[in-house]
């Protein structure tokens, strides 16, 4: 059954932005606080008169290459906010890897480890290719949630690419314990959330299956999986996104 809410490009750019919260602040606390202490650090040597010539080169040198990843940093997030006008052919390891940029800081920090596997890596898909990486963002936030919530010792998500004959789907699986049966039916829908108390919207997987299937003509579909990786067997949510291959349609 299709999801009927409609969603407008001002709502799309709000969730984009709130679901990219974290990563941002995650990636811009550390490089200030650096700067703030390099800073520090100089006028504290200043006054003691213990500066030279190459404390204040490398000081500054340190500063400068701090900005320069802040204002790197911005652009990779401005650009994932910007709309698609077209739709395009895109890669889907390319947009894996934008999202990479935006995302994996947090997910590393938080010792969540990534594992993709392609079985075809030049993959492309046609569509807007933003829209695209979000709903991968959103899965990938979820992901991360669940096992942070679990408490699992080991965290791991999967990114699994398959190109089919005439389909490419994305499997995006986690060790987090999975979904309850009872629940399972119904997290699509608008607004149900079971992270009521840590701000959850319940609007992530409802606007991302309604991008899969009204802009791609696809499929977004859950389930439970148990799968193994380096011989241990684990346990968790599987999120599948399922497009038609190189078919442009409503263009
Ligand atoms: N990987 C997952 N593991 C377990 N539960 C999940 C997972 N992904 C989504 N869910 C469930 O689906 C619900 C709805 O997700 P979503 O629409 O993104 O809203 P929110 O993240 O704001 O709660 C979540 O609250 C959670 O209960
Ligand atoms: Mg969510």
């Amino acid at each position: 059954m299709k999801t009927n809410c409609k969603y407008s490009t001002q709502d799309e750019k709000l969730l984009m932005l709130g679901s990219m919260f974290e990563n941002i602040i995650h990636q811009f606390k550390q490089p200030l606080n650096a700067i703030n202490a390099e800073a520090t650090g100089l006028k504290f040597q200043k006054e003691l008169g213990l500066i030279d010539d190459e404390i204040f080169d490398n000081s500054l040198t340190n500063i400068i290459n701090r900005t320069i990843y802040l204002s790197d940093t911005i652009d990779d997030f401005r650009d994932f906010l910007k709309e698609d006008k077209i739709k395009f052919y895109f890669k889907i390891d390319d947009n894996i890897k934008q999202i990479e940029s935006i995302i994996e800081p947090l997910l590393k920090a938080k010792g969540i480890k990534i594992y993709k596997y392609f079985s075809n890596i030049d993959v492309e898909c046609f569509g807007y290719g933003r829209e695209f990486a979000q709903v991968i963002i959103n899965i990938l936030n979820n992901a991360k949630d669940a096992i942070l919530e679990s408490g699992v010792e080991e965290k791991i998500i999967n990114i699994v690419v398959k190109d089919t004959k005439n389909d490419i789907t994305v499997d995006i699986y986690d060790n987090a314990g999975g979904i309850n049966d009872d629940i399972l039916p119904i997290i699509f829908n608008h607004h149900f959330t079971t992270k009521e108390d840590n701000g959850g919207t319940g609007i992530g997987l409802t606007m991302s299956k309604n991008i899969i299937e009204n802009h791609f003509e696809g499929s977004l579909s859950a389930k439970n999986i148990q799968f193994e990786l380096n011989q241990n067997s684990y346990y968790g949510a599987c999120f599948t996104i399922k497009v038609p291959k190189n078919i442009p349609f409503n263009q």
